[in-house]
Formats: structure tokens, C-alpha cells, sequence
């Protein structure tokens, strides 16, 4: 008997007719559990979901989300100067500019022409070379314009193997720091490099020359779509000679990139589009 109540209560906690309960629960509570937990999960996974599928959108390989560079471009000078930003040399003593030279040789090196022919696309000069990515479809990898050594001419230091430092009419060569997307440009023309001097240097400073011709980076080489996206960019320069400095006295000198949509060395960044630094050419022993 106590042995078949017992079962009674067991089959009863299962299915109980009477209440219509199983396992102690109504349908609809059991409906209500089923329906909160399935929503509930039904929520996390969307949740989930909805958040890869933002940072999967913002995420590119070949462009990052961030850039810590400031979007004004600093000037960077070759050779490098010292830290005061001083380039001297005496013309009489050959180890004391040999070293601008070779630093110069080991700069231009990956601009030889074979190099950038092997490297390199040969672009329509004059205008940006646009390489979009169509919405999902990736232009990748992209491809970047020759800019050969020979277009520096007289700083190329191909005809002239110590750049002018030897007679006294050096060359400095120009190089903008790299900011990916940019497009600088004046009056949509290319942007340009002109320098001078400093104040009290006004008539020391004697005639430039500037490679290529105008000082000018031309918009082909615009925009620049970031390391990973475009491997083979090759930075244009301009380079500046000398031609009559003065020796034997401090020059003082500042370059500046001529573009509209550089701001002129601001407050915040003094050195955004420009470079200063000091030229002495030592001529007696
Ligand atoms: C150049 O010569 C001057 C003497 O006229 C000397 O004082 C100076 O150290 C020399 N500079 C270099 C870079 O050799
Ligand atoms: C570039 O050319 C110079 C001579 O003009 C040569 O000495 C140098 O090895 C070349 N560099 C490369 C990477 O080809
Ligand atoms: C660069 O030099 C190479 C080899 O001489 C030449 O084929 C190419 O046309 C030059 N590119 C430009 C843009 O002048
Ligand atoms: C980059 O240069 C290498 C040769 O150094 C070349 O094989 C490759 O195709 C170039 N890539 C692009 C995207 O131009
Ligand atoms: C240099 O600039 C001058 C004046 O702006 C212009 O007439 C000339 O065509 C330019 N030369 C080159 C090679 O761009
Ligand atoms: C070089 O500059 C000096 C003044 O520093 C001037 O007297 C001379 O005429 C200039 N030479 C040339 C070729 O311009």
C-alpha cells in the first residue's frame, strides 16, 4: 500500500491530472520560464553580435582606426644634423663633410632609379592617385609612384658624388613626414618647398636651387594609404643646393612647405610644415 502511495506521489509530481501540473509546474509557468530564458539568451547573443559586427566595421588591416601621428606633417632634413640642428663642415678638411655625403648615398639609395622601376608604378604626374577601396571590396595592396633619384639633378648624387659639399655649395634634401590620407596642395597644384633665412641672415643665404624644379611634391604621390596598405611608398623629396652661402658665418635658414591645407606652423605645433636649421661652411683651415 505505503509502497503504491509512494508511487502515486511520484507519478502525481510528474503529471498530476488534477492540477494539470508537471513537474510541479503549469504549462504556462513552465511557457513563462522557457520564453524569459530563450528572449534572455536570444538578447546576449544579439548583444554580442551587434558588438563584433561594430568593432569587426571600424577594424581595417590596412588602415588604422587611430592615428597617434599629428595631422599637420613635421619637415625632416638629410642629413640628418646634429641635435642643435647644425650642419658644419670645413671645406679643406674632406672627413668632416664626407660623412653628409655618405649618410646622403645611404638615404637616396632606395630612390635609384632601377629600384623605384622595379619597386614602383609609373603615375600620371599632376594629379592625386586615388585608390579607394569600394565599399567592402579592398583595393589592396596598393600600389605607389616612382620617384627617381635622377629627378634631383644636381643633388642626386649621381653626376656630383659629394653633393656640393666639396665646393661649397651643399645640398640639403627635404623630406615631409608621412600623414596617411592627406592630400596637401595649392590652389590644386602641388604643394611646394621654399626656404629662406632668418632674420639677420637675409643677404648671407646667396641663390637656391631646388630639385625638382620649384621645389615641388607633386600630387601623384597623394594620398598615402599607411604602411601595411601601400608597401612600397617611397617619400618625394625636394632637394635645395646652395649656390653662393656665405662662409665662414652662421646661416640660419628655415623651410617651409607652401599648401593650403597645411596650417602655417601654428601655436600648438611650431613645427608642422616647416624645419629650421643652421648651414656654416668653414673655409679656412
Ligand atoms: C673647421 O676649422 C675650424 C678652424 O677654422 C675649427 O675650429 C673647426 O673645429 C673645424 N671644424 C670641423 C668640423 O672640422
Ligand atoms: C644605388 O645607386 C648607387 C650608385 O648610383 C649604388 O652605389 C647603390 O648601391 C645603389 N643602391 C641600390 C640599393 O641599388
Ligand atoms: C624612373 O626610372 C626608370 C628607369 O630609368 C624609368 O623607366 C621610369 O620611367 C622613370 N620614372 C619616372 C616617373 O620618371
Ligand atoms: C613592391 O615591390 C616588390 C619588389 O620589391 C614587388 O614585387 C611588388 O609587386 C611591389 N608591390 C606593389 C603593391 O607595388
Ligand atoms: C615653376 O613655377 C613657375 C611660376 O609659378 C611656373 O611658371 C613654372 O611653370 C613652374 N615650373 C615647373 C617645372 O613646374
Ligand atoms: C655671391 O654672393 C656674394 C655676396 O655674398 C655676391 O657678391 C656675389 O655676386 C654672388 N655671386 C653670384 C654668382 O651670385
Amino acid at each position: 500500500m505505503a509502497k503504491d502511495g509512494e508511487k502515486g506521489d511520484w507519478k502525481e509530481f510528474l503529471w498530476n491530472p488534477r492540477t494539470r501540473e508537471f513537474l510541479g509546474r503549469t504549462a504556462s509557468s513552465w511557457g513563462l520560464i522557457l520564453l524569459f530564458y530563450l528572449v534572455f539568451y536570444i538578447f546576449l547573443a544579439g548583444l554580442f553580435a551587434l558588438t563584433m559586427y561594430v568593432m569587426l566595421q571600424t577594424l581595417d588591416d590596412h588602415k588604422p582606426t587611430w592615428q597617434d601621428r599629428l595631422a599637420t606633417p613635421g619637415m625632416v632634413i638629410r642629413p640628418k644634423a646634429n641635435e642643435a640642428l647644425e650642419i658644419v663642415y670645413n671645406i679643406t678638411e674632406t672627413e668632416s663633410w664626407d660623412m653628409y655625403a655618405q649618410a646622403l648615398d645611404k638615404f637616396l639609395s632606395p630612390y635609384n632609379d632601377s629600384v623605384q622601376a622595379e619597386k614602383n608604378h609609373e603615375c600620371i604626374p599632376n594629379q592625386h592617385f586615388m585608390q579607394e577601396d569600394s565599399g567592402d571590396v579592398k583595393n589592396n595592396p596598393k600600389r605607389s609612384c616612382q620617384f627617381n633619384r635622377t629627378v634631383l639633378d644636381e643633388c642626386s648624387g649621381i653626376n656630383d658624388r659629394y653633393y656640393g659639399y666639396h665646393d661649397g655649395k651643399p645640398c640639403i634634401i627635404i623630406k615631409l613626414n608621412r600623414v596617411i590620407g592627406l592630400m596637401p596642395e595649392m590652389d590644386g597644384r602641388a604643394p611646394y618647398v621654399t626656404c629662406g633665412p632668418k632674420k639677420e641672415d637675409t643677404d648671407k643665404i646667396g641663390e637656391l636651387a631646388y630639385f625638382p624644379p620649384n621645389g615641388t611634391f607633386n600630387l601623384m604621390y597623394y594620398p598615402y594609404y599607411g604602411k601595411k596598405a601601400q608597401v612600397n611608398y617611397s617619400q618625394p623629396l625636394v632637394a635645395i643646393k646652395f649656390l653662393n652661402i656665405t662662409a665662414n658665418q652662421d646661416v640660419n635658414i628655415e623651410c617651409k612647405i607652401n599648401a593650403n591645407n597645411i596650417p602655417r606652423g601654428s601655436e600648438r605645433d611650431k613645427f608642422a610644415g616647416r624645419v629650421s636649421f643652421k648651414l656654416r661652411i668653414n673655409t679656412r683651415k
